[in-house]
């Protein structure tokens, strides 16, 4: 059992190169979590209890707008890490974390998490890596939010759900499982109605196929956006 959580655990962002003896050891104090659809991880303001590793599913990170509606800041997928920021600075979840699809994590104690990254300056520097990457990615969403139409950023939106979330089959196209109407439009700043609509436009222009959960955009369109 421990030794498939070391597994996974070695394939996180954070944990590859920890030696197997240690990855041993982690996997021994990591709890496996499990969570439905929709279910709350945790919700923001709430004190931390430790740091979360995805194993599969996929989860939104969203905080609430002063007319108590959901803005959602980013998703994210397995071997991606949640919940560090609130052990970093020691105030509470500066976000609420919600399963976006039947999830899996493993749940890191605030001291298991606390000794690794002082005894392991290549975990601090993967956090300090990946904290760089999402502070990229919430400049790029600013920039999205006040530059772009609302069918720009759905489009933008697509594109980087397939990059970061996407996998490629064949032919040269990128299937990703599409979130809720209501859920991209919490990402984009519009409404469900609108993402209805204006989803039927791109399939129309051929940037994106969608079918049942799915959708599928052509790996081209991924590679040129952004460029
Ligand atoms: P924490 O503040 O402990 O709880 C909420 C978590 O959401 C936070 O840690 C990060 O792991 C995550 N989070 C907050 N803001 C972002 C963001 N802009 N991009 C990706 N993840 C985030």
């Amino acid at each position: 059992m421990s030794l498939a959580i070391s597994e996974l655990l070695r394939r996180s962002t954070l944990f590859g190169e920890l030696s197997p003896t240690e990855l041993e050891a982690l996997a021994r104090a990591a709890e496996l979590r499990e969570f439905a659809r929709d279910e709350v991880i945790f919700a923001m303001f709430e004190p931390a209890d430790g740091l979360y590793v995805l194993t599969g599913g996929r989860v939104k990170v969203c905080i609430s707008t002063s007319e108590g509606k959901e803005l959602i800041i980013a998703t994210l997928g397995p071997g991606q890490f949640f919940g560090e920021m609130a052990l970093l600075d020691d105030e509470p979840r500066s976000a609420s974390v919600v399963a976006q699809l039947p999830t899996t994590a493993y749940r890191i104690h605030r001291s298991d998490f606390d000794r690794l990254v002082e005894a392991h300056p290549s975990i601090a520097r993967k956090l300090m890596r990946e904290l760089s990457l999402r502070l990229r990615r919430a400049n790029a969403q600013m920039e999205s939010l006040a530059t772009l139409d609302v069918i720009g950023r759905l489009a933008r939106y697509l594109i980087d759900l397939a990059r970061q979330h996407g996998q490629v089959i064949g032919n040269a196209w990128v299937a990703v499982r599409r979130p809720t109407h209501q859920d991209i439009a919490n990402s984009i700043g519009t409404t469900r109605e609108t993402v209805t609509r204006l989803m039927s436009d791109l399939e129309q222009r051929g940037l994106v196929v969608n079918e049942g959960k799915m959708s599928y955009l052509r790996e081209e369109v991924l590679q040129r956006e952004g460029e």
